[in-house]
């Protein structure tokens, strides 16, 4: 963690105020007892199990990893975000996805977690959206240097997956707040069991009543400081942050939503509430039989860029 930020340019080290408060959030967070699903470092393993009516492919289960908000940087430290990305792997996923924003404010940040980024990896593959926070610092780099560590970066583009999940069909829509979501750019098909990323949960304004089946965001760090009564004074931006903080949620359509409270922090070095966690989701179809929609020519095997 220290060693870490010392190695970064002079300029990005943290002030003293702030080392201070990375110390008491690390503190605060090693003081809270230790809970099931949640791991030496402190980071929370979140498991759920969705079942969805369409086939995934030939296979009849896909496991998916999710994180988000990694916010490298002098506000999180790397320790954190490097143990999260270990949980990441430990769950041995098909499918790794990840949220969007990666740094705190600049591109070079990213150096900070090059290794264990590099180190994911995935049958299925490992894909991204950007966050506001990257929008902010420079997302052509961070996009670059993403796909240079084999993440596939999603911005308004959708993927089959290969067999045995060739019925799976993930869609990244950019930032609702900090990029330009153009979900009419994305491809949908209702047959396919769909995946949609998104940093935010707002991100569900922009899809609309396209037809996704499971989405995934993060941005709001669950309020990242929750007081007494649930009351979190630096509650994310975004028209739908306060609705949906964090949890799984029943969405209407049968769809589900779930919304990570992420990994690193923004504003302040500490979280107090919510916990650095990832998401470990077992994704079970409807039977194990031939992925249907194959022979229509529309989406299949590698990525769209549309
Ligand atoms: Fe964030």
């Amino acid at each position: 963690m220290g060693a870490s930020v010392g190695s970064l340019p002079r300029r990005w080290r943290p002030p003293l105020l702030t080392a201070l408060l990375l110390r008491l959030g690390e503190g605060l967070c090693r003081s809270r007892p230790a809970a099931a699903g949640i791991n030496a470092a402190g980071v929370r393993r979140w498991r759920e199990r969705v079942e969805l009516a369409k086939p995934l492919g030939t296979a009849r289960q896909l496991r998916l990893a999710f994180a988000s908000d990694l916010h490298a940087g002098r506000l999180t430290p790397t320790g954190t975000i490097t143990a999260a990305l270990e949980a990441l792997r430990e769950a041995t996923p098909d499918l790794i996805l990840l949220g969007g924003d990666f740094v705190c404010s600049r591109a070079q940040e990213l150096e900070l977690i090059a290794d264990s980024l590099r180190r994911l990896q995935a049958p299925a593959g490992v894909f991204a959206v950007m966050g506001n926070h990257d929008h902010g610092a420079d997302v052509g780099t961070i996009t670059a240097r993403l796909e240079g560590f084999g993440v596939s970066v999603l911005r308004n583009r959708g993927v089959r997956l290969a067999e045995p999940f060739a019925n799976v069909l993930l869609v990244g829509l950019d930032d609702h707040l900090g990029g330009r979501p153009r979900p009419e750019a994305a491809p949908w098909d209702p047959r396919c069991a769909t995946l949609l990323l998104m940093h935010q949960p707002s991100g569900l304004l922009d899809a609309g009543d396209r037809p996704f089946d499971l989405a995934f965001a993060g941005h709001t760090h669950g309020g990242q400081i929750t007081l007494p009564g649930g009351w979190a004074p630096l509650a994310a931006s975004g028209a739908l942050s306060r609705r949906y903080p964090g949890g799984r949620y029943a969405l209407p359509g049968e769809r589900v939503l779930c919304v990570s409270a992420g990994v690193g922090n923004s504003l302040l070095p500490l979280r107090f509430g919510p916990r650095t966690e990832v998401l470990i989701l077992d994704l079970v179809g409807a039977g194990a039989e031939a992925a249907k929609g194959d022979d229509d020519g529309a989406i299949v095997g590698a990525a769209l860029t549309l």
